[in-house]
């Protein structure tokens, strides 16, 4: 039986040579806050970091990681939603339908820790995920909030709420 380190923890799995790690994490090891959309490496929903890398992983084999690289799920970012990404997508209510979400959060982390500070250009550079609710001004403004400590309103970055609206 293979073995994975997923979040700080080493689990076993049972997979062909060519099972995406995407299928491993979500049937086997249960964690499904990681997507499913296009599965041609395409739309970033099922981005996962290995090594602090973000890796789509719907066409990532399993069997090509070692149990000594750590990979990350939105599941293990944090244990509380505390990550600075997470904490900005709070602020803005980034998420429309969600289901794109934890790919983007998970391509921020791992832009903004690299880049701490990133231009709009890095931004579009590295966040190539697709929202098909189109969040990705709040996306980018985000990035911004939390690179700037995470305050909207002190980053000049507050979104103006209508009454009875959400925008
Ligand atoms: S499901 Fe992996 S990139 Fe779309
Ligand atoms: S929030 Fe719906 S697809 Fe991105």
């Amino acid at each position: 039986m293979a073995k994975l380190n997923v979040n700080g923890v080493v689990r076993a799995f049972e997979a062909e040579a060519d099972t995406p790690l995407l299928w491993v994490i979500r049937e086997q090891l249960a964690l499904t806050g990681t997507k499913y959309g296009c599965g041609v490496a395409q739309c970033g929903a099922c981005t996962v970091h290995i090594d602090g890398q973000p890796v789509r992983s719907c066409v990532y084999p399993a069997s090509a990681v070692t149990p000594e690289q750590k990979i990350v799920t939105i599941e293990g970012l944090s244990s509380d939603g505390s990550h600075p990404i997470q904490k900005a997508w709070a602020a803005l209510d980034v998420p429309q339908c969600g289901f794109c979400q934890s790919g983007m959060i998970m391509a921020a982390a791992a832009l903004v820790r690299d880049k701490p500070q990133c231009t709009d250009a890095d931004i579009d550079a590295a966040m190539t995920n697709i929202c098909r609710c189109g969040t990705y001004n709040r996306v980018r403004k985000a990035i911004h909030v939390a690179v700037r400590g995470g305050d909207p309103a002190a980053a000049g970055l507050a979104i103006e709420r209508i009454e009875g609206s959400k925008a």
